[in-house]
C-alpha cells in the first residue's frame, strides 16, 4: 500500500532523446541519456503515482513501479503517443530532449558519397509537444525542462510563459552536469518564484522535484 503524495495521480512522463531518420542507417539525434526523465519516473512511482513513461531510444531499464512504458523513436511518434496519453493524465512532465528538426524526407536506401560534392540536408521543424498539450481543453498540470548552456533562468522564465507551463525545471548543461552526466542541479521556476535544488545525483534530485510538483499540484487542484 502506497500513501505517498501522488497516490492515485496519473503522471505522464516523456524522456530520452528523439532520433530523426535520414536514411535506413543514419539519423539526427542528441546527447540525452534519458537518465533524468527515468529518475523522475522512478520517483513519481515511488510517490504512489500511476506512471506512463513515453521513452525515446535509451539504454535504460524501466524503473520499478512504472505502470506502462511506450517506446518511440522520432519526435512525431513521441507527439502522437503523448497527445493520446495526455488526455487521461493529471500531470505531464516533459523531460525528453525532443529534436527541433527532422530531415524533410527519409531516403529509401543508404545514401552514397558524392565524389567530394557538398551534401545539403533539408530540415523541417518538428511540432512542439508541450505547447500542443498546453493547448488541450483540459490540460494536465504541466512541467517542462529547460536545458541551456547560458542565461538559464532568463530562457526558462520565457519558456514558462510562452508554453503556458505550471512549472519549469531549468538546468545548465556542461561542466559535468546535465546531458550524459550522473549529477544535475535544477532551478525550479513557477509563477510564484524560483528555488534552486543544488547539485546532487539525478535520483535525489528527481525525488525533490517530485515532492515540489506534488505540493504545487495539490495546491492548485484541491481534491
Ligand atoms: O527544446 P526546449 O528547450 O524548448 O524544451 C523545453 C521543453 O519543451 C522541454 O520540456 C521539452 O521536453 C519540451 N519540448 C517539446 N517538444 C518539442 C521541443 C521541446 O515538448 N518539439
Amino acid at each position: 500500500f502506497n500513501d505517498g503524495p501522488l497516490r492515485g495521480v496519473r503522471v505522464l512522463i516523456s524522456a530520452g532523446p528523439t532520433f530523426e531518420d535520414i536514411d535506413p542507417v543514419r539519423y539526427l539525434g542528441n546527447r540525452s541519456s534519458g537518465r533524468m526523465g527515468y529518475a523522475v519516473a522512478a520517483a513519481a512511482a515511488a510517490a504512489g503515482a500511476e506512471v506512463c513513461l513515453v521513452s525515446g531510444p535509451v539504454c535504460l531499464d524501466t524503473p520499478a513501479g512504472v505502470a506502462r512504458r511506450i517506446d518511440v523513436r522520432s519526435a512525431q511518434q513521441m507527439y502522437d503517443a503523448v497527445l493520446t496519453e495526455a488526455r487521461a493524465s493529471d500531470i505531464y512532465i516533459a523531460a525528453a530532449a525532443v529534436g527541433d528538426y527532422r530531415p524533410k524526407g527519409v531516403a529509401e536506401h543508404k545514401m552514397k558519397k558524392r565524389d567530394g560534392a557538398p551534401l545539403t540536408l533539408e530540415l523541417a521543424e518538428n511540432p512542439d509537444i508541450l505547447a500542443a498539450v498546453a493547448a488541450l481543453d483540459a490540460s494536465p498540470f504541466l512541467v517542462g525542462f529547460a536545458a541551456e548552456t547560458r542565461d538559464v533562468e532568463t530562457y526558462a522564465r520565457d519558456k514558462l510563459e510562452r508554453k503556458k507551463l505550471d512549472m519549469i525545471a531549468a538546468n545548465q548543461v556542461g561542466g559535468g552536469l546535465g546531458f550524459e552526466a550522473e549529477d544535475n542541479a535544477l532551478t525550479l521556476i513557477d509563477r510564484q518564484g524560483s528555488e534552486t535544488l543544488p547539485r546532487c545525483d539525478k535520483r535525489e534530485l528527481a525525488q525533490a522535484l517530485i515532492a515540489r510538483i506534488a505540493a504545487q499540484f495539490h495546491a492548485q487542484r484541491p481534491s
